[in-house]
C-alpha cells in the first residue's frame, strides 16, 4: 500500500526561521483538559476564523476554519469511521460500530468528556482537539490586553512549543498508554501509522504562517528544530510504549511496536545481512527503531562524543527484547541520552550543521543503514526537509524523485535500491 502522505509530500515547501530556546510549559492534552469544548461552530464565524480569504493587516490569517474544512484530513476523521473500511475493522474487532466506539473516537474525533450543547462529535478532529477546550479563552483570547501566557493559563494548548506540539500529534499518530492503534486493530484492517512532525505539519496543511510577526509573538525556531524535536519526542514516546506494552507477561508483546516488515514480507525476499546496526542474529524480530536510527546520525553530526554510547544503548535494547535481558534498564539508559540530545542538540543547529546533517544522512544511506522501511521513510523525509532548509531543493529535484520512488510502495520496498539512490547524490 502506498502511504498516502507520500503522494502529497513532493509538493512540500518547508518553513524557515531563526533559533531560540524551548521553554517548558505544563499542559494537559486537549482531550483530557477540564475546560468545556464548545465545538468548531464557536470558532467558525466569518469575523473570527471563518474568513473565506486570508486577511491582511491582522496577525493571524482568520481563514483557519476554511482551510481546515476544505483541505485538512482531520475534518473527515469522523466520517472515516462511517466508511466500509471502518465497518469491516469494527466487525473484525467485534464492535457494534466504529463511530460510537471510544477506541476509534479517541483518535478520529475530539472525544473530550466536557462538551457544550453546540459541540458536534462528527466535526472530527476539530479546533479544540488541538488548541484545547475554549470555555475560558473563547471570549478573552482576542483581547490585546491578554498575553500569550494568559491565554495558555485559560486553556489554550501551547502548540507553538514543538515539544508540546509533538506530544499532541503523537498521541494520535503514534499512541499513548491510553490509546493506541494496536496490532489487533491493524490486524483487523487499520493502516500502519507513520509520522514526522515537520513534514506532517506542512502537509496538514498549516493554517498559519511562520513570519517575523509570528516569531515575535510565539516560538521562533525553524523546520530543522521542529524535525529534531519530532524525532526526540517520538523516541521518548516509543520508550514509554515499550515500557507500558512490551513487558506485559503475554506470550506475544504488542507487535505494533515492531517493524511491520520484520514479519510481513515474502520468504523469497531474503535481506538479512551481518553487521546490521541492531547487532541481531538472523531471524530476530526487530523493534521499530526508526527514530533512534535518525537520532544516531543526528548525534554523530551534532554531538559526536555521544554517538558511541547511543549506539551501544540501542543495541542493548534490541538485545534485551530479543534475548530476554532487562528491557527496563535499556529503556532508562536511552531515555537519559534522548533527554540530553533534546536539551543540547537544538542550539547546535545552523545552516552549516544542516549541510553536515544532510551529508551524514546520505552517508548512512550509502552504508545501507536504512534497511528497514520505517527508517527509510524517515530518512527520505529528513533529506527533503534539509534540502528545503538549505534552499537546494530545486537543484536536487530529480534525485529527490528517485529516493521518493524507492520508498513509494512499502510492500515492494527494496533496501538495495534506496542504497543505490543515496549513492547517486551529488553534493
Ligand atoms: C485527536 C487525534 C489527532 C491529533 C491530535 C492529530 N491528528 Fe493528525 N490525523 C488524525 C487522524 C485520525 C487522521 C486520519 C484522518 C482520516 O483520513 O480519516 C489524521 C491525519 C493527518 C494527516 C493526513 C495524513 C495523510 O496520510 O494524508 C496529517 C498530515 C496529520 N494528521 C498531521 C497532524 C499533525 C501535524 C498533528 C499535530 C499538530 C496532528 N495531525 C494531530 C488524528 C489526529
Ligand atoms: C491511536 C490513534 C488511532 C486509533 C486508536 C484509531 N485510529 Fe484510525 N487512524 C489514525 C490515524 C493517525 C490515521 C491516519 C494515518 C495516516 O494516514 O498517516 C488513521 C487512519 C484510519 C483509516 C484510513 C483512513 C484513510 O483516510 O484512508 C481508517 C479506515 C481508520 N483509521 C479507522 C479506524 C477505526 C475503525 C478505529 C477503531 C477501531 C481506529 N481507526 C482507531 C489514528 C487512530
Ligand atoms: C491537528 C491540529 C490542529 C487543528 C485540528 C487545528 N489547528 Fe490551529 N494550529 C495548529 C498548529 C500546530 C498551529 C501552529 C502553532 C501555533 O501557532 O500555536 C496552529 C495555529 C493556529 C492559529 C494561530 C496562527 C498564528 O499566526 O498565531 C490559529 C488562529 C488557529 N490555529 C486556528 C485554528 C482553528 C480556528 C481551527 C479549527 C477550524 C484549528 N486551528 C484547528 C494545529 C491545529
Ligand atoms: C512478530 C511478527 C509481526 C509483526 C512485527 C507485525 N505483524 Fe502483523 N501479523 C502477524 C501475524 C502472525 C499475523 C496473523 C496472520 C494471519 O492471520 O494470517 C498478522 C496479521 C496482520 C494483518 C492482517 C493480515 C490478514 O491477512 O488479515 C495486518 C493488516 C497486519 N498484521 C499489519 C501489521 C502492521 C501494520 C504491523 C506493524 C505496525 C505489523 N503487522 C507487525 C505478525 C506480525
Amino acid at each position: 500500500m502506498i502511504p498516502k502522505f507520500l503522494m502529497n509530500v513532493l509538493r512540500l515547501t518547508t518553513l524557515a526561521g531563526v533559533i531560540t530556546c524551548l521553554s517548558a510549559v505544563a499542559a494537559d492534552l486537549p482531550q483530557y483538559d477540564d475546560n468545556q469544548h464548545l465545538g468548531v461552530a464557536s470558532c467558525a464565524s466569518g469575523v473570527c476564523h471563518g474568513s473565506v480569504r486570508e486577511r491582511t493587516g491582522t496577525a493571524i490569517l482568520q481563514n483557519e476554519y476554511v482551510v481546515w474544512s476544505r483541505q485538512d484530513r482531520h475534518r473527515v476523521a469522523y466520517q472515516t469511521l462511517l466508511t466500509d473500511e471502518s465497518r469491516r475493522i469494527a466487525r473484525n474487532l467485534g464492535l457494534e460500530n466504529a463511530h460510537q466506539a471510544d477506541i476509534c473516537l479517541d483518535c478520529h474525533a475530539d472525544n473530550a468528556a466536557n462538551r457544550s450543547a453546540r459541540f458536534q462529535l462528527d466535526d472530527g478532529v476539530g479546533c479544540e482537539a488541538c488548541h484545547g477546550g475554549a470555555e475560558q479563552y473563547v471570549s478573552t483570547h482576542v483581547d490585546d490586553a491578554n498575553s500569550r501566557a494568559d491565554n495558555i493559563a485559560a486553556g489554550l494548548y501551547p502548540l507553538d512549543n514543538p515539544v508540546k506540539r509533538a506530544e499532541l500529534c503523537l498521541s494520535c499518530h503514534l499512541g499513548t498508554k491510553d490509546k493506541m492503534a494496536t496490532h489487533k486493530i491493524m490486524g483487523a484492517g487499520h493502516p500502519r501509522l507513520a509520522f514526522e512532525l515537520d513534514t506532517f505539519g506542512v502537509l496538514q496543511p498549516a493554517h498559519y504562517v511562520v513570519d517575523e510577526d509570528y516569531r515575535q509573538r510565539k516560538w521562533s525556531g525553524d523546520s530543522m528544530q521542529v524535525w529534531l524535536i519530532g524525532q526526540t519526542r517520538s523516541a521518548m514516546q516509543t520508550l514509554s510504549l515499550i515500557e507500558q506494552r512490551l513487558d506485559t507477561g503475554k506470550r506475544f508483546p504488542e507487535l505494533a511496536l515492531f517493524d511491520c516488515h520484520a514479519c510481513h514480507h515474502p520468504m523469497s525476499d531474503q535481506r538479512w545481512q551481518a553487521g546490521s546496526g541492531t547487532g541481531q542474529a538472523p531471524g530476530a524480530v526487530r523493534l521499530n527503531d526508526a527514530n533512534f536510527v535518525m537520532l544516531l546520525t543526528m548525534v554523530q553530526v551534532l554531538m559526536p562524543g555521544e554517538a558511541q554510547a547511543l549506539h551501544q544503548q540501542m543495541k542493548a535494547l534490541h538485545n534485551a527484547v530479543a534475548s530476554g535481558g532487562s528491557v527496563m534498564s535499556a529503556v532508562a539508559a536511552l531515555r537519559q541520552s534522548v533527554t540530553r540530545i533534546e536539551t543540547e542538540a537544538p542550539a547546535r543547529l545552523n545552516i552549516r550543521s544542516a549541510n553536515d546533517l544532510l551529508n551524514g544522512i546520505v552517508a548512512a544511506g550509502r552504508e545501507g543503514r536504512y534497511r528497514d522501511y520505517v527508517a527509510a521513510e524517515q530518512a527520505v523525509m529528513a533529506v527533503d526537509m534539509l534540502l528545503s532548509r538549505t534552499k537546494r531543493r530545486d537543484d536536487h529535484q530529480s534525485w529527490l524523485d528517485e529516493v521518493y520512488d524507492a520508498v513509494s510502495d512499502e510492500d515492494a520496498f527494496e533496501p538495495f535500491r534506496l542504497r543505490a539512490a543515496f549513492g547517486r547524490f551529488k553534493s
